[in-house]
């Protein structure tokens, strides 16, 4: 089948968005920059409000008792905001260290990234694995070094280390004068402009444009400074190679700003150069490429939330529009179940509100309510038979078996875990001996969050015990003989995912290794797709 024709309505909506994610180590500046995004963007008038939103909703639901209990954020949401003509569609990725597989997909939502430092710590455990999950689609990376407020590193050595340790090349486009108390500001190594530091200034307007590395203002205004100042934009330019936006979309090469989150340094400069650099949303492998301005309305669940509204119970499906349009009412294909799905009234998610989303376009993120018919990786179209690809699960590192406290409640344990399971809050698998239910997360707080939830939701008081399994494979066979023969052999270290995949559960890295010695033939896979059934080839 061709693909339908380009739309002129659409393609000019859609260059108009930018939808993106901030990934960062816990406390390196994440939810001060988002704030002070949705500032400068006009989407909140009050610095604190962020924070003070996560604050009223801790008091306001009870699903929330997990983050209040450990103080952190679990949820990932969506801002959209309109900055300089723009749409901007902000996700939100879970800030805290025990993170969990949402976190994964909310990046295969996104068309670019801003990878914040702190330039006291450096690059940090959780910014190195966010990175490797950008790099599988080559998200393109916007850097912010922050709080150069404070005493920090060398910036020539934080990007040494950024380029180092996550094997991403830098280009400067902004340079530190001083840091700490000798903080002044940043020369923009494009425009060749001093860009002045004040303590805590909301909008930074230059009173006196100071253009030229030579200009004597410079050494007036920095007498003790300038000279390094001098000699290190030399070394810089002689050191790295000069901006290419060509190697920035192919997250090779990241743009690198200095900046100071809480100070409100810096931030214009994030912003303009995810209006002036970074992509528009791109096409997408369906099956077939998916270009964003094609007319018929396609998309993918990332994500599914549940209880947003404790009063409702409500479970809402983030889905990320990748072509077309949304209109209110209109009938879509659900490709996974084979049926018709009407979108009544989609959510559109604004910085500070939730509201009734009127039309949204790829690139845009809109909020479907959900009884359960959709799951993480559900493709919905106007009629074609697509699967958009890309969301992936990842094999569990952490394990639990679970088993009710009443053994009476087992069928709603069940019940529960097959239901969170479908909703990839966790990875359920069934032991193929004694069918004894096995939990796999990727962070240890998705252990709380599914009690919490089986708890609240399923009224199951569960125990569950620590196992001896060291990491899961998912298994593909290259014919039937093999399958047979590895299910006797292996029967005691199989297992079977929600979609009824066959896993293989290694007790310890020698005996995984020791396995894939023993069965050349048969595929062990890190990454499964949502929805995709491994079978026997
Ligand atoms: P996160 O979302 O990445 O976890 O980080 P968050 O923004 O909450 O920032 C972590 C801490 O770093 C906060 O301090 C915040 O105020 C501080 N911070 C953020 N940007 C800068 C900066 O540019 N300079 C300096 N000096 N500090 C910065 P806190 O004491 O943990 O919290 P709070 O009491 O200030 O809210």
């Amino acid at each position: 089948m061709p693909a339908p024709p380009l739309k002129p309505d659409l393609e000019h909506d859609v260059a108009r968005r930018r939808t993106f994610a901030i990934i960062s180590h816990p406390d390196a500046g994440k939810t001060t920059l988002t704030e002070k995004l949705l500032l400068f963007g006009g989407a909140i008038q009050l610095a604190g409000a962020v924070k003070a939103r996560r604050a009223s909703r801790h008091a306001t639901s009870d699903w929330m008792d997990v983050e209040k209990q450990r103080g952190i954020s679990v949820t990932s949401s969506v801002m959209q905001f309109e900055y300089a003509g723009h749409t901007i569609n902000l996700l939100d990725t879970p800030g805290h260290e025990d993170f969990s597989e949402d976190t994964y997909r909310v990046l295969t939502a996104v068309d670019a990234a801003v990878m914040v430092i702190d330039a006291a710590k450096g690059v940090e455990a959780q910014t190195i694995k966010l990175l490797e999950v950008c790099r599988l689609r080559n998200t393109p990376i916007i850097t912010f070094v922050n709080k150069l407020d404070r005493e920090v590193r060398p910036p020539v050595k934080l990007l040494e280390e950024i380029e180092g340790t996550l094997r991403l090349d830098c280009a400067p486009i902004t340079w530190p004068i001083g840091m700490g108390k000798s903080f002044r500001g940043v020369y923009h190594l494009l425009t060749e402009r001093l860009l002045r530091f004040q303590a805590g200034e909301e909008r930074r307007t230059e009173a006196e444009v100071v253009e030229g590395l030579d200009n004597p203002r410079l050494d007036e205004l920095y007498p003790d400074q300038v000279a390094e100042l001098r000699s290190d934009v030399e070394l810089i330019r002689d050191a790295s190679p000069p901006f290419e936006i060509d190697r920035f979309l192919a997250g090779r090469q990241s743009p690198v700003f200095f900046g100071s989150g809480i100070n409100n340094f810096g931030v214009q400069e994030i912003l303009q150069a995810l209006i002036d650099w970074a992509p528009p949303p791109q096409p997408r492998d369906g099956g077939r490429p998916v270009h964003p301005a094609e007319g018929p309305f396609t998309g993918f669940v990332f994500k599914i939330q549940a209880n947003m509204d404790p009063k409702h119970r409500d479970r809402i499906a983030f889905f990320r529009i990748c072509s077309g349009r949304y209109r209110p009412g209109m009938k879509v294909r659900h490709l996974r179940l084979g049926r018709d799905l009407k979108l009544g009234n989609a959510l559109t998610f604004m910085a500070n509100e939730r509201v009734s989303s009127e039309d949204a376009v790829a690139g845009d993120i809109i909020g479907i309510h959900n009884h359960g018919q959709l799951q993480i990786g559900d493709t919905l179209t106007e009629g074609e038979v697509l699967q958009f690809k890309g969301i992936p699960y990842f094999a569990p590192e952490l394990f639990r078996a679970a088993r009710p406290r009443d053994p009476m409640k087992s069928k709603q344990l069940q019940k529960g875990l097959q239901e969170l399971g479908e909703e990839g809050a966790i990875q359920v698998l069934v032991a193929r001996q004694g069918a004894q239910m096995l939990l796999g997360a990727v962070g240890r707080l998705q252990f709380e969050i599914v009690a919490h939830r089986l708890a609240g939701e399923y009224g199951v008081d569960a125990v569950y015990d620590a196992v001896d399994i060291f990491t899961a494979r998912w298994l593909t066979f290259p014919d039937d003989a093999t399958r047979r023969k590895f299910e006797r052999d292996e029967a005691a270290s199989l297992a079977r995912d929600v979609d009824d995949n066959p896993v293989f559960l290694a007790a310890n890295k020698y005996n995984l290794k020791l396995t894939l010695e023993r069965w050349p033939t048969v595929g062990f896979r890190e990454t499964r797709e949502h929805g995709e059934k491994l079978a026997a080839a």
